[in-house]
């Protein structure tokens, strides 16, 4: 395996930036992080870049088409094979996604197509959900509605607020998504679709027959 370069896009506090972080050094991810893109100024995921490049280009008053192409020009600067979003709080336009077409991905803290957008912990305990978990999907046009690479499950208590229901599903957001991006280095996953065909993954044939179930 060749270890891809990846350019990773953050707007907040950075926990999985971090986790990419540690899994690139650990060799799990089968890359390297090669630039931390942000279009917040004081951004913490920026603190966390130590030794990556770490560019700030701010998107207030920007229109989409010229920001995008700003960021196209700092990816390619980079040679990124993948871009990474990490909590980036910006839609990507259509200009961004036809560049990177199949080689972006997002993770989303709730199971796709349920809540897309944004509060979506809060979202899943004031529908009454009894699970939630994240999403690892590749980015189209659409708010979050792209091909599903991968999703973790955890259960919704009836005692969750939005800060500990999140805190649960933050945990596997850290673990899955240096899982997707090692298959994608690693040239298991193929869109076909809406669908993304990961090789050697369990088949219906031979995976245990488990369930998450609650209560
Ligand atoms: C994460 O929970 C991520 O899934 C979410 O923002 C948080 C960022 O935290 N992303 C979205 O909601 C994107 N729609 P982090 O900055 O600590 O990684």
């Amino acid at each position: 395996m060749t270890p891809i370069a990846l350019g990773v896009l953050a707007s907040g506090r950075g926990s999985n930036l971090q986790a990419l972080i540690e899994a690139a050094h650990s060799g799990r991810l089968g890359g390297e992080i090669v630039a931390v893109v942000s279009n917040v100024e004081d951004a913490p995921a920026l603190q966390r870049a130590r030794g990556i490049p770490a560019v700030v280009i701010p998107s207030r008053g920007l229109d989409r088409e010229v920001y995008d192409r700003m960021l196209i020009d700092e990816i390619r600067k980079h040679r990124s094979d993948l871009v990474c979003l990490a909590g980036f709080m910006r839609l990507l336009g259509a200009e961004f996604v036809a560049a990177y077409r199949n080689r972006i991905m997002n993770i989303h803290p709730a199971l796709l197509p349920a809540f897309p957008g944004l509060h979506v912990q809060r979202k899943a305990v004031d529908y009454g959900v009894k699970v939630s978990g994240c999403t690892v999907h590749f980015v189209d046009e659409g708010t979050d509605t792209g091909p599903i690479i991968i999703q973790a499950a955890v259960p919704v208590y009836d005692d969750d607020t939005e800060e500990t229901l999140a805190a649960r599903i933050l945990r596997h957001e850290h673990r899955i998504y240096p899982q997707a991006i090692r298959l994608f280095a690693e040239g298991r996953l193929q869109v076909q679709g809406r669908r993304v065909i990961c090789w050697g993954a369990p088949t219906a044939g031979e995976a245990p027959p488990v369930a998450l179930v609650n209560p």
